[in-house]
């Protein structure tokens, strides 16, 4: 399976060198705004990977991997021949599905794998999509990872000088994309395997915190599912490992004939 992957930073260049010693596909394609990226990576793989641009990665690649924002989910959905048969998306930047979600919803032969990345307990969630009633998200995060976030912004909230950990927002899916867009990958995973339209979003601002915790609970007949995860950061102090370790196992996935868990 010829592979491409967009956004050869943090996540793409961990994927790459996994990519590069499992030999399940034959990666192919590099795409980076800044070259420089590509060639770090090219000397590391050393197997003639070709640079090139989004639109010709997507119509060469048979999986395409998006490891850059959600602008780049947009450009994706939006390339007129993208939804061929056998054609393989592995997507990080959920945030932009559930911004286009319109666009995502018109696909319909491509397979479009979303890792759970930095939360736990997706299997479940998945599994009692329908009979929820209730689902709360609460992310604790360093002060630096929310600092300048538009929500803080408009309402004028300084969380520069905080001594102790504060709620400093609680709202809808709708307006942590608004108050916090480069923080809803997580909320946005979560609710497109839910499917759970009144789900709550809580963000803790922790000035002594080192690591990013999401907190899930969801409630319904079937009883109280909660999951914790306390994430330490990747290369990327703003990506959690767990993201980069479950990108490679959702590579993993794709190849594998024996599935477990829901
Ligand atoms: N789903 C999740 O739970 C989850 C968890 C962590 C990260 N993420 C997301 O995964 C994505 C990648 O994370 P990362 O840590 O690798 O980020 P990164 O900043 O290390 O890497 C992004 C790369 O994309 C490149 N890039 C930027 N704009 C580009 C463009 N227009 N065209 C081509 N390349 C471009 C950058 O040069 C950089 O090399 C981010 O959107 C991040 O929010 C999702």
């Amino acid at each position: 399976m010829i592979a491409g992957i967009i956004g050869c930073g943090n996540i793409g260049t961990e994927l790459a060198l996994f990519i590069d010693k499992y030999k399940g596909f034959e990666l192919k394609y590099l795409c980076d705004i800044d070259s420089s990226n590509i060639k770090g990576l090219q000397t590391r793989l050393g197997n003639g990977q070709i640079e090139s641009s989004i639109g010709d990665l997507i119509t060469n690649s048979e999986l395409i991997i998006e490891v850059v924002d959600k602008n780049a989910v947009k450009d994706i959905l939006n390339t007129p021949d993208l939804d061929q048969q056998g054609k393989k998306l592995l997507i990080m930047s959920t945030g932009g599905i559930i911004e286009n979600l319109n666009l995502f919803n018109k696909i319909k032969n491509c397979e479009i794998y979303m890792p759970s990345g930095a939360i736990s307990g997706l299997d479940a969630i998945k599994s009692v999509s329908g009979e929820i009633k209730s689902l709360t998200l609460t992310t604790t995060k360093p002060v630096k990872g929310l600092e300048n976030a538009p929500y803080l912004i408009k309402n004028n909230i300084n969380i520069s000088k905080l001594e102790n950990k504060k709620i400093i927002f609680e709202g809808t899916l709708k307006e942590a994309i608004e108050g916090f867009p480069k923080n809803i990958n997580v909320a946005a995973t979560l609710f497109l395997a839910s499917k759970f339209d009144k789900m709550q979003i809580k963000i803790i601002a922790d000035p002594k915190a080192k690591t990013n915790i999401h907190e899930i609970i969801c409630t319904g007949g079937f009883g109280t599912i909660t999951t914790k995860t306390d994430n330490l950061p990747s290369k990327n102090p703003k990506t959690s490992y767990l993201a980069v370790l479950s990108a490679i196992q959702t590579l993993r996935n794709i190849k594998n004939n024996k599935k477990i868990g829901s």
